[in-house]
């Protein structure tokens, strides 16, 4: 559950890494991009290291930026099950009605797996616009790595919710990183500077295109797995300081015992299951029809034989 909101904290009392680091380590952290003290609490020791502070610092800094935000509270199961999520409707009809949570929730990370022209891309585009339209969020950071970012599909999808179509392009950053690396930098060191200015949805279309070109091979498989995990828990970390929701799209691969059964499993293994709060499968059966259907792969208070289906449009899914 996000502790500390921006706007509940009032900035006048917001301790600042002023009042914990020195000028030297300051002025490291800020040439990464570290400039609240919210964000350094996420790090861990190790990570600290690897950018050159030493591990005295890093550890004592480590602490107090954990002190400081409040450190980690406990909630009684009572308090846990009154709590109040903020939640944005998608806009796909039977989602919005059959989903736990009635349309997307905040601080959980979210993944649609399914095949090209399932619809994931379309959903993607969709939720960023819907997320702005009802006041989710003030922006949307859109981390496109395959390059099917498409301005004319927020403005058309825009246009169907009755949203300002130019103020719904301003309000969505995109990234398209070319490699790991260029990907894991915007999520741990660009992604909190939009959560300062409000931002509370990020996508990632597609999660695991990157890892696939760059881990190549069954010898590096346990590596790439490791890196998928990394840049999830990153996710996590947000979600949990800030209350981001991610939606990461996933492509799928065939299960090669099941090959003939045409019966396909998402990508990034079993690590991205289990880091992920939710997770759907998106089918389209026929690529003459515009229709398709989702279900719960994993999704906590939702059978899997429950079908959510959808129609796709020129302004997104419904
Ligand atoms: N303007 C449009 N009007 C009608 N249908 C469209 C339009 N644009 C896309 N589509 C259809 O919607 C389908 C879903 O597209 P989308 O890009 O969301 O798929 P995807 O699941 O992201 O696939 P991929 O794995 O290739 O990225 C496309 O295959 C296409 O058939
Ligand atoms: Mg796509």
């Amino acid at each position: 559950m996000p502790r500390k909101r921006e706007e509940e904290k009032g900035d006048d009392s917001a301790n600042s890494i002023e009042d914990i680091a020195g000028p030297v380590t300051r002025k490291r952290l800020e040439e990464l991009g570290i400039t609240s003290i919210e964000h350094l609490a996420e790090f861990n020791v190790e990570e600290l290291v690897e950018l050159g502070l030493s591990y005295d610092t890093a550890v004592k800094l480590v602490q107090k930026a954990i002190e400081l935000t409040g450190g980690v509270r406990p909630a009684t199961a009572r308090e846990l099950a009154a709590r109040q999520y903020k939640v944005f409707k998608t806009g796909v009809a039977q989602f919005d009605e059959k989903t736990p949570w009635k349309g997307i929730r905040e601080a959980y990370i979210y993944e649609f797996a399914g095949e090209f022209g399932a619809g994931k891309s379309m959903l993607a585009h969709q939720l960023a616009v819907a997320a702005i339209k009802q006041g989710f969020t003030a922006k949307a950071v859109y981390i496109d790595t395959e390059g099917t970012f498409n301005p004319q599909l927020i403005q058309a999808i825009a246009k169907r919710f009755e949203a300002d179509g130019e103020k719904a392009v301003d309000a969505i950053v995109v990234y398209q990183p070319v490699s790991v690396v260029q990907l894991e930098r915007i999520v741990k060191y660009d992604l909190p500077r939009h959560i300062q200015e409000g931002c509370r949805l990020v996508v990632v279309d597609t999660i695991t295109a990157l890892y696939r070109a760059e881990f190549v091979g069954r010898e590096q498989l346990a590596a790439r797995q490791q890196r998928i995990h990394y840049l999830v828990d990153w996710l996590r970390r947000h979600a949990r300081t800030f209350g981001v929701v991610s939606v990461l799209a996933n492509q799928v691969m065939d299960i090669p015992e099941m090959f003939a059964a045409g019966i396909k499993r998402p990508a990034g293994g079993n690590v991205l299951a289990h880091a992920v709060n939710a997770r759907f499968m998106m089918v389209r059966p026929s690529k003459q029809k515009l229709e398709g259907y989702m279900w719960a792969l994993d999704v906590p208070g939702m059978s899997p034989e429950e079908r959510i289906e959808y129609k796709i449009g020129e302004d997104g899914l419904r």
